[in-house]
């Protein structure tokens, strides 16, 4: 198991507030049986903008700290139409500093760019993965837009607390209906701290097997892959669940 999405490097974002912090999430990681996790603070053009040479020393001693766990580079870069050019000037960075970057959109709105943006990133080589979309109103309302970013060689990142109903119920049926339809390729466990926000991943795994044994093993055989910098195997979507998905989709 590999946790894609985290916010343990302490006191850079709303996440670990301490090294202690940090170090009781990872803890917590490892006793989930997680490998790998990758530490992705918030980058936000004009708010949040990480120094890459502070974040190097901050994940470097948590490495120091910790054993038997890999703690990888990331970010959680959210979508701007600037993000092409900084990463050509090398302010930001992908999972493991290789292709896969790691994108977030506003909550409720799908901005008009983003496509523009994907599109621009894989002209240079980039693969945009798109963050916990299970949790964004407009693509809960209006599942098409997911599905065109998917069909453009997109992959998704789900919350593991979406499936396990930590953010309610709605976004709980959609995660599902996603599973269900092949539309998650990576978990996270968007920890934010050692408490409720924090790093458990393992249930959503098991979820995901109960619910969908193919796409389970096609994660475990594919993850190592994203980490790699690799192109994955290819996912068809369920097209054998529409009916279901679009039923759900109606009641909203
Ligand atoms: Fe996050």
């Amino acid at each position: 198991m590999i946790d894609f999405h985290s916010h343990i490097i302490p006191s850079v974002d709303d996440g670990s507030i301490s090294f202690k912090m940090s170090l009781n999430m990872i803890e917590n990681s490892k006793r989930q049986g997680v490998k790998a996790i990758c530490a992705t603070p918030h980058f936000i053009v004009g708010e949040y903008e990480i120094d890459r040479i502070e974040y190097e020393k901050s994940i470097e001693s948590l490495r120091k700290a910790t054993s038997d766990i890999k703690i990888v580079n990331g970010l959680e870069l959210y979508i701007n139409p600037e993000l092409p050019y900084l990463y050509e000037k090398d302010n930001i960075w992908g999972i493991n500093n290789k292709g896969y970057l790691l994108i977030e959109l506003p909550m409720r709105d799908f901005p008009i760019y983003t496509k523009d943006v994907f599109y621009e990133l894989r002209l240079l080589g980039l693969n945009p993965i798109i963050a916990h979309p299970e949790r964004n109103i407009a693509m809960l309302k209006d599942p098409k837009l997911l599905m065109d970013l998917v069909h453009q060689g997109t992959l998704i990142q789900m919350n593991a607390g979406s499936l396990m109903g930590n953010y309610g119920d709605r976004i709980k049926k959609f995660a599902e209906s996603l599973v269900d339809k092949n539309l998650a390729h990576i978990l996270g466990s968007d920890g934010h701290n050692d408490d409720k926000r924090n790093t458990n991943i393992k249930e959503a795994f098991e979820i995901i097997k109960s619910r969908n044994l193919d796409l389970y093993k096609w994660i475990l055989n594919n993850e190592e892959k994203v980490l790699d910098g690799q192109e994955v195997e290819k996912l068809e979507i369920n097209l054998n669940k529409r009916k279901k998905m679009f039923s759900f989709f109606k009641k909203n």
